[in-house]
């Protein structure tokens, strides 16, 4: 018998034990082992729970887990940054394999938590931190022995795109961020995911091991789309784009760029049609060449699905037991990026219209929302002009032209 420990039974901890249920038969074929949850961490006992449970096998208590040395392997899906931190550094310790979905975890703790696994020789593996049910995590491991990765984008975030998929189908936005909180999309705080927090996360963990160097996540300029409104939708609908969340990491000469912000992408672009709480994300490989990575990047199952796949390379014995972090330096070179944006600025006067229109390739409106595409310019540029003029960040909106890349 395959021992596990669950650590969290919200949306993702269901999942895996509806899967484990419904694949019973199925996984003793192929593993001719039962895989057996022993043990379920949750935070509040006394929570009414929509799934049927053996009697003793919920506990509040992490060291009934820790200290049964029956489990090897621990799933730990409960979100908790600090306390999940603390749930797989000391499971790590004590000699069991760590499968996790818990991305702020795996990014802010990625290069400790990598050695300790590799010094214990033991698997750390997290498929579902990055794109959900999209294998992406275990597809670039295995490029980067053959391959420098020239870049790495995508959308990352299912609550931002479930939104924004929404809205241009005429929804409001709160009422779409309600929506995808009930489908249990969004993080337990969605601030993490609408101001591009949850997003930067992927990006950092997605960067370090596409570019085998040290790229710290608050470093990664961000943007999130909490500012967008109906209007700034349909002034992009009319130019038959659509606007998508993205992250992107760029290897560039002497470092790397890398920005989560929103994009304005065409028709054309692999990205366009991306809808709903679907994930995308493209890798360059300069051996490889394009590859695109495409499916659910959120909900129960899907996500489940990613955590079971790591389960099993666990189980088979198939993970590698190098450490797949590189140590290269990399200098970070974001504040040269530039672009061509489109703004929007609710409360502005005629003279900072003035301001504004210099930088105009095409002015859009100019009634109560102050709307342009500028021409292609630094980024940094069009940031400190609005610091400079005291422009509120919740009053203005930006987004990049996907057409022009550099
Ligand atoms: P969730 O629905 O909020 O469930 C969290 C579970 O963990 C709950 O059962 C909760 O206990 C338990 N928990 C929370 N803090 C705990 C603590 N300190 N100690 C013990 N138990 C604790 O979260 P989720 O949506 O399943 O997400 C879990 C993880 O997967 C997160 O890291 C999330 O970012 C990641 N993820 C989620 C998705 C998705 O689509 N939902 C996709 C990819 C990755 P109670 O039930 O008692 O409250
Ligand atoms: N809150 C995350 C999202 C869950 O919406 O993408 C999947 O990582």
């Amino acid at each position: 018998m395959i021992n596990i420990g669950l650590l969290g039974l919200g949306t993702v901890g269901t999942g895996v034990l509806k899967i484990l249920e419904k694949r019973k038969e199925e996984l003793i074929k192929i593993t001719g082992d039962d895989i057996n949850i022993k043990k379920i961490l949750v935070r509040d006992l006394a929570k009414k729970r929509d799934i049927e449970l053996e009697g003793g096998i919920i506990t509040d208590n992490f060291d009934e887990i820790l200290k049964d040395e029956d489990i090897t392997i621990i799933v730990e899906v409960t979100g908790d940054l600090e306390e999940g931190y603390k749930y797989v550094s000391e499971s790590l310790r004590a000699g069991k394999h760590v499968v996790t979905a818990n991305k702020a975890l795996v990014s802010k703790y990625f290069e400790e938590l990598s050695d300790l696994a590799h010094k214990k020789k033991l698997a750390l593996l997290y498929e579902a931190s990055v794109g959900g049910g999209i294998p992406v995590i275990k597809p670039l491991k295995e490029l980067i022995p053959f391959n420098d990765i020239k870049e790495v984008r995508g959308i990352l975030n299912g609550t931002c795109n479930y939104i924004l998929t929404r809205m241009e189908e005429g929804l409001d936005y709160a009422e779409a961020l309600k929506i995808a909180q009930e489908q249990g999309f969004a993080e337990a705080d969605p601030t993490d995911d609408v101001e591009g927090l949850d997003t930067r996360r992927k990006l950092r963990i997605l960067g370090t091991l596409a570019l085998q160097g040290q790229m710290p996540e608050e470093n990664i300029i961000v943007r999130g789309i909490s500012n967008i409104t109906a209007f700034d939708i349909s002034n992009i609908n009319k130019m038959g784009a659509s606007v998508k969340l993205i992250g992107e990491v760029k290897s560039c000469e002497g470092g790397y760029t890398a920005i989560v912000e929103p994009v304005i992408v065409e028709s054309s672009s692999p990205f366009y049609n991306v809808g709903y709480e679907e994930n995308a994300v493209f890798v360059k490989g300069d051996n490889v060449g394009d590859l695109m990575f495409y499916g659910n990047g959120a909900g129960m199952l899907p996500t489940a699905n990613a955590v079971l796949c790591d389960l099993m390379d666990i189980i088979a014995g198939s993970y590698r037991l190098n450490n797949p972090l590189g140590n290269k330096k990399l200098m970070d070179l974001s504040l040269a990026i530039k672009g061509s944006y489109y703004l929007r600025i609710s409360k502005i006067n005629g003279e900072l219209m003035d301001v504004f229109k210099s930088l105009a390739d095409k002015v859009l409106s100019t009634g109560a929302q102050f709307a342009l595409v500028t021409k292609h310019i630094l980024r940094k540029d069009l940031i400190d002009l609005f610091e400079n003029l005291g422009i509120e960040e919740k009053d203005y909106f930006i987004a990049k032209f996907d057409k022009i890349n550099t």
